[in-house]
């Protein structure tokens, strides 16, 4: 039987110093952050993750305008939500910012300022916007032991390629959940 390493820190350094834009997703083992009607009841609640304290990580959140619609803003309290849309009006969302425009401005602004780490909270769409544009610095993902067949992509094609080097992982024994953080190296 083989031993299964819990929260085992490896050396990797991050791709960039400062705050970092974070995708942190839970995804099926197939590749899917969500199924093909957008369902999430396949993400089992593991009683040892502390989202507490995943949440003190960061103070922003960006995501994308499908992903704002499933999830709203709501337990994003207090913090910058930044949402990329080039069909939703600013004046119908009160308390978030819109942006139409392209990523790079925007995500530079963020990460010039001080400040906590930034969630890219979503999805897949955005999340390869992002990539292309050099801007993610690190991949959080919570593999979920189950086959979805169809869904929603964690990154849809075509995207670009990018390099991944392994900073953290833990095994959640209770749901069989892999939690696997890299940093993003770009050539
Ligand atoms: N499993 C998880 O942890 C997790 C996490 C997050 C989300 N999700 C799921 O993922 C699904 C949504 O993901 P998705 O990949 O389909 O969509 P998404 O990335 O959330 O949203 C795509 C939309 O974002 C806007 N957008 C993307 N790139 C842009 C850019 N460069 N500039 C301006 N706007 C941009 C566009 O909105 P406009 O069309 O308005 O221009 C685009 O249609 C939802 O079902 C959600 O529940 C799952």
């Amino acid at each position: 039987m083989p031993r299964v390493k819990t929260a085992t820190k490896t050396s990797a350094p991050s791709s960039s110093p400062g705050r970092q834009l974070r995708y942190a997703v839970a995804m099926s083992l197939d590749g899917f952050i969500a199924g093909p009607a957008g369902e999430y009841d396949w993400i089992t609640m593991d009683p040892d993750i502390d989202f507490g304290a995943i949440f003190k990580r960061y103070d922003a959140f960006v995501m994308g305008r499908k992903t704002y619609q499933v999830s709203g803003a709501g337990m994003m309290g207090g913090s910058t939500v930044v949402v990329f849309s080039t069909t939703l009006r600013p004046e119908d969302h009160p308390g978030v910012t819109i942006v139409s425009g392209p990523v790079e401005p925007a995500i530079r602004d963020l990460k010039a300022r001080p400040g906590k780490d930034i969630w890219l909270f979503g999805g897949g769409e955005l999340f390869r916007s992002m990539l292309a544009a050099r801007l993610v610095d690190a991949v959080d993902v919570a593999i979920v032991p189950i086959l979805l067949g169809d869904g929603i992509r964690f990154l849809p094609s075509p995207a670009p390629r990018a390099g991944l080097s392994l900073t953290n992982h833990r095994h959640y024994p209770k749901s069989g959940i892999m939690s696997l953080e890299y940093a993003v190296t770009y050539r």
